[in-house]
């Protein structure tokens, strides 16, 4: 199922007129930087977690067969962190058909590790979007993870690759390293 946000993001017009916006990055934005930035640096967003909750049907699953990507869902004093980009707003054209399955521009508050905080943009995937999956343990995650694969690779290496980005920058998301956990399992490893 699909569930294209693209003419929905274009409406979104709070940074119209600024030559730069942070953008928050907390899933394949933190490992897969396909785009230009004018700077980049670690930070987080508060009262929100990571959860592997929104289905793929484009890029790491298919329509028959969904992956299971990030997004992330309101949770009292929770911290998630990420990668901030400095980027231009001729930038979102890209970004909008990148995320376009499901995932809305949100504007956030977000703190840089080293100091300091902005207002920016993040991209959000809400339980109402059509392609949403929703709750699962971190083992039947991952075991939808370890068997789709679309278009821009698999999904285990979305999970992994997330997961390294983590450990590189010191950070832990319990609820990621378990899915890593039981993948490895169903892999042999
Ligand atoms: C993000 O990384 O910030 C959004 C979700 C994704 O593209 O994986």
């Amino acid at each position: 199922m699909s569930a294209d946000t693209v003419a929905t993001n274009k409406l979104m017009n709070k940074f119209d007129g600024h030559h730069s916006v942070w953008l928050f990055g907390y899933g394949s934005l933190i490992f897969k930087a396909d785009f230009s930035f004018i700077e980049r640096r670690p930070a987080s967003i508060r009262n929100w977690a990571r959860r592997f909750w929104q289905g793929s049907h484009d890029h790491r699953g298919t329509a028959k067969s969904p992956g299971r990507v990030a997004t992330l869902i309101p949770q009292a004093d929770a911290i998630c962190d990420g990668m901030a980009y400095l980027i231009t707003p001729q930038v979102f054209d890209h970004l909008d058909y990148r995320e376009k399955n499901g995932y809305l521009r949100l504007a956030t508050e977000m703190t840089f590790d080293d100091g300091g905080s902005a207002e920016g943009l993040v991209y959000i995937a809400t339980e109402e979007n059509a392609a949403f999956l929703g709750p699962a343990s971190e083992r039947e995650i991952a075991r939808q993870i370890a068997t789709s694969v679309g278009p821009s690779g698999r999904n285990s290496d979305y999970l992994t690759d997330l997961a390294d980005a983590l450990r590189r920058s010191g950070k832990d998301d319990p609820h990621v390293f378990a899915i890593e956990h039981y993948l490895k399992e169903f892999a042999g490893c």
